[in-house]
């Protein structure tokens, strides 16, 4: 059985299928990239598998169970987490008081009603070792709202991974990095797998690079329908898939590059 199991699932916004009968499986501990031209409908997916969105129809079971019908919080409960691109990080709290409410408000609905506690050794512990996994130790008293685009990132991934989720969905977790922040979410991201291997992500990026050297698996959407699924390889080597992005040329960050050496 696949760890989330999409099938049939159908989005519409009134004349606009945003979502037209889109299966795929994402298996325990891969890394599976969606990727698709402008407006094909990946965040939509996204939104639907998180429950921002309520289905039309079809079906997402996450480790057998059924998602389509639970709230947002519920999905968290069963498993669920996804970066909200900064937005869930306090940034008037330094990186550890942070790490600390994401730490206490571990099986619940919401932290933003707790007071940070620094007083209980055990929580303090796990709080560091999220720190150690986003590589954000020398950060530990900043004040999160002060840190680089880059390491706050970082931190958003950290909140996101405290309570241990089987699937992470990141949405565009290198837009507007530079290379050298991009390289190190790829490398973090790299470092995350080693360090849970049960946890699979979903990721969604326009950065084909890094799409290149991530994803084991690769589902390309347009307008709303996947188009092909395969490894890099495979994607790279699909005349379907370049017809798509050569069309797309104009627009500089669609385009699919040439296969990097090892990369798949
Ligand atoms: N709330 C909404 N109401 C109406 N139409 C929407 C809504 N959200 C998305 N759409 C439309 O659904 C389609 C898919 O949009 P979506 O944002 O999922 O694409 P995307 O693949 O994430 O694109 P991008 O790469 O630009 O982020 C688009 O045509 C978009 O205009
Ligand atoms: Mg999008």
């Amino acid at each position: 059985m696949s760890l989330l199991s999409i099938q049939n699932l159908v989005k519409r916004f009134g004349a606009l299928t945003a979502t037209d009968h889109v299966s795929l499986a994402v298996e325990r501990g891969q890394i599976h990239a969606l990727i698709g031209p402008n407006g094909a409908g990946k965040s939509t997916l996204v939104h639907l598998i998180s429950g921002l969105l309520p289905a039309d129809g079809g079906s997402l079971t996450l480790d057998g169970t059924e998602l389509i019908h639970l709230a947002p919080h519920q999905r968290v409960a069963a498993g669920l987490a996804r970066c909200f691109q900064i937005t869930s990080i306090f940034p008037q709290l330094t990186v550890a008081e942070n790490l600390l409410l994401a730490v206490q408000a571990q099986g619940r609905n919401s932290f933003r009603s707790f007071h940070v506690r620094d007083d209980d050794p055990a929580l303090l512990q796990q709080a560091w070792a999220l720190a150690q996994r986003v590589q954000l130790q020398g950060r530990w008293n900043d004040v999160a709202g002060t840190l680089p685009h880059g390491a706050q990132r970082k931190l958003d991934v950290a909140l996101a991974i405290a309570a241990q989720p089987k699937l992470l969905l990141l949405d565009e977790p290198m837009a507007g990095m530079g290379p050298v922040e991009s390289s190190e979410m790829v490398a973090l991201i790299q470092q995350l797998r080693a360090s849970s291997p049960d946890m699979a992500i979903l990721l969604i990026e326009h950065d084909m690079d890094a799409v290149f050297q991530l994803a084991d698996c690769i589902t390309v959407l347009v307008y709303g329908k996947v188009l092909a699924q395969g490894s890099a390889a495979q994607i790279q080597a699909d005349p379907r898939v370049q017809a798509v992005y050569l069309g797309q040329e104009d627009e500089g960050d669609a385009s699919i590059p040439e296969a990097q050496e090892g990369a798949a």
